[in-house]
């Protein structure tokens, strides 16, 4: 990999490093990238989690080992210990690896291994029946995409699953570099570096097909983007009370938890117009992605 790639990668890495040390505790930071308020994480987060395990049970998935890559606050690997006789961990983030390990602690798990680093450096050859990839391929420059994918497809077993939630865009590749990212919905706190890169839903396609993989399907992540339409909402109420909901996060859990209340009718018609019938549709997305080897 290039040396701008690798400042890339390094750039990525530093801020999530630098935005769990600065989380609440037990928050679901990577997840919505804000701890408040965090009922929007957290229904998206029951959403997407009620979709994966509808998907492991309708095919007949192995139940032996289970790998997350980008485990973040370990959210996911709570979730998954359950359902499998082992379950394992990398993130590059040191201070991630501690916030999952402390998540699986406090949940009884003792079936988990956890490892700081890249998991292009896991040794072994069909080692997982389940491998979990949320939000990591859009941290993953150019140059890198190839060998992770390939990796992945080196550690699932033969008839094992592949999933992939990942953001896409519509059209060209967007490298995001140089917009801040500040923390919180209503988050007026100092802007951090952010990178990610944004493919499109082909692009990915391509590139999985490339790693020897077989993408059984892809499909829209419909509880991402109701997160993405609550925040709207939330910013709405916030104007419309002249800054008192984001000055006040019990108030702004409050709206959060109504605005979740009445989904159907402030975030599903415009999901509707946008998502189904395809009236202006967004630039970004996140979908699912179904893969096999
Ligand atoms: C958007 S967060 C997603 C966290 C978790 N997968 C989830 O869905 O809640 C991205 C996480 O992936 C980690 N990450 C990104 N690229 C990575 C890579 N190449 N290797 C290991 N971890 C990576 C980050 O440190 C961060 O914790």
């Amino acid at each position: 990999m290039g040396r701008s790639q690798d400042a890339w990668t390094l750039r990525a890495r530093a801020f999530w490093q630098a935005r769990q040390e600065r989380a609440a505790d037990g928050a679901l930071t990577g997840y919505l990238l804000d701890e408040s308020p965090p009922s929007i994480g957290r229904h998206r987060f029951e959403g997407e989690w009620g979709q994966a395990l509808a998907w492991l049970r309708q095919r007949g998935v192995g139940r032996g080992a289970c790998l997350d890559v980008g485990c973040g606050t370990g959210a996911w690997l709570r979730a998954l210990a359950p359902e499998f006789e082992k379950v394992e961990g990398w993130d590059y983030a040191p201070a991630m690896i501690k916030a999952s390990r402390r998540t699986l602690q406090r949940a009884g798990v003792r079936h988990a291994r956890l490892r700081v680093g890249q998991v292009t450096q896991r040794h072994g050859r069909a080692v997982f029946d389940f491998i979990f990839v949320g939000g990591v391929l859009m941290y993953t420059p150019e140059p890198a995409l190839a060998p992770l994918l390939k990796s992945l497809a080196r550690l699932l077993k033969p008839g094992g699953l592949l999933l992939l939630r990942e953001s896409t865009v519509r059209g060209e590749t967007w490298l995001r570099e140089g917009l801040a990212l500040r923390p919180g919905v209503l988050g007026a706190g100092p802007g951090l570096d952010y990178v990610a890169v944004y493919r499109s839903r082909q692009a990915l396609g391509t590139a999985l097909e490339g790693a020897g993989l077989t993408l059984e399907k892809s499909r829209p992540n419909r509880h991402y983007k109701l997160s993405d339409l609550s925040e709207d909402w939330l910013r709405r109420f916030d104007a419309l009370s002249g800054g008192r909901v984001s000055r006040d996060p019990a108030l702004a859990e409050r709206v959060a938890a109504w605005i979740f209340k009445a989904r159907f009718l402030l975030c599903y018609p415009e999901y509707f117009v946008r998502q189904t019938l395809g009236l202006a549709p967004w630039k970004i997305q996140n979908h699912w992605f179904l893969v096999r080897r």
